[in-house]
């Protein structure tokens, strides 16, 4: 029997509570697809932060490369700015383990309703690869004559040859596993340099998958194709800002951020890949035990698929599937009345 050793770290506000029922799914996948889970659990937070000054202890990156994974909940709390919880944990880990992909993959669900109401789930079924180890979020920049009236800042993106073309490179190999259409999202118009650079690169790799669709589009053009013909998308990559804009618009035309699941991969398998949902720790309704847990336990499916348990990783998309189909138990977002332990146990029963 395959065992994997699994970090967890359920940070804040409603991460807590998704971490949760995810781990209860995962655990009862464990059981009926024959494999072992070893969970270890992290305080690192925000909380953690406010008590010791750092929201993970100086060898937290050591400590987390012996595992096969990490399934993360979410970061970030009112009290503590989002830049510190960012580049505390999050960034940290991504750079570390090189997991240059962020994978989120985006579907219409039965039982819930797309703002793009009327079209059907085949309509509806792209992956937004997003570049995760550079781009625009850089720490290169700085503020100058601070409090001064010519006070400035500047802020640096960094683009490099290896990070794009191996990220565009991956979006091309998931093509080949999907509908072979991969879009680009560029803004060569505005952006002068580092977006041509992008574009160049797109270019070179898409060369080499002549049986591969490959086009590409400005951002702002692409949001509103997103909206309007999401039929047309299958494979979606770009930079680490634009990635990250798009899967949330993404998940929005979807059911919203509490489904919407994402994997930040180390492909090589050279380091542990982490999993987490799009959404964030949800302040305005944290500790009220409403929040949707089902992009939480698609993230953990994700990670199933990456230990090597497809089948376990398909079964419990399937026993998702079935919940949402059956439109009983729906916490709040989706319009239903159910908690998240409620909608958290009925997956992990019809698993
Ligand atoms: P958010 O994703 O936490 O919330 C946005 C809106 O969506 C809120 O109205 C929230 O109630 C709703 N929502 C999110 N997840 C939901 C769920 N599972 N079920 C039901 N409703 C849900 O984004 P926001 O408000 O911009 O950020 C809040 C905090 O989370 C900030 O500190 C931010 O930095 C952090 N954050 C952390 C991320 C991470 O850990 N990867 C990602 C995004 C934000
Ligand atoms: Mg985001």
């Amino acid at each position: 029997m395959s065992t994997y050793r699994v970090a967890s770290i359920p940070g804040d506000g409603i991460g807590v509570d998704v971490q949760r029922e995810a781990c209860k799914v995962l655990d009862t996948a464990a059981q009926r697809f024959g494999f072992g889970l070893e969970w270890t659990e992290f305080d690192w937070s925000c909380e953690r932060y406010a008590e010791t000054g750092a929201m993970m202890p100086a060898d937290g990156i050591a400590t987390l490369r012996s595992f096969d994974a990490v399934l993360l909940g979410a970061i970030g709390f009112p009290g503590v700015p989002d830049h510190v919880s960012l580049w505390g944990l999050l960034i940290p880990v991504r750079r570390a383990f090189e997991q240059y992909v962020n994978l989120r993959p985006v579907r219409l669900l039965p039982g819930t309703t797309s703002a793009l109401a009327g079209r059907g789930a085949d309509e509806l079924e792209m992956v937004i690869v997003r570049e995760n180890s550079e781009g625009e979020y850089s720490e290169v920049g700085g503020r100058h004559n601070a409090g001064r009236p010519g006070e400035f800042v500047l802020q640096e993106s960094v683009f490099t040859r290896v990070g794009v073309e191996r990220v565009v490179r991956y979006a091309f190999e998931l093509a080949r596993t999907r509908q072979r259409r991969v879009c680009s999202a560029t803004k060569s118009n505005g952006i002068i340099h580092t977006m041509p650079f992008w574009d160049e690169i797109f270019a070179e790799v898409a060369a080499e998958y002549p049986d591969v669709e490959a086009e590409q589009m400005h951002i702002d053009a692409l949001a509103a194709r997103m909206v309007q013909r999401p039929d047309l998308l299958d494979v979606v990559v770009g930079s680490n800002l634009f990635g990250d804009i798009l899967s949330d618009l993404a998940a929005a035309v979807t059911g919203g951020l509490g489904m919407a699941p994402s994997g930040n991969l180390n492909p090589e398998g050279e380091f542990p890949s982490m999993f987490e949902a799009v959404h964030g720790s949800a302040p305005d309704i944290a500790g009220q035990g409403i929040a949707n847990p089902v992009a939480q336990i698609l993230a953990a499916a994700m990670m199933l698929d990456q230990l090597g348990e497809k089948a376990a990783g398909e079964a419990v998309r399937g026993a998702v599937q079935s919940v949402l189909a059956a439109s009983e138990v729906l916490t709040p977002d989706l319009g239903g009345g159910a908690t998240t332990a409620e909608l958290g146990s009925a997956v992990a029963e019809a698993l």
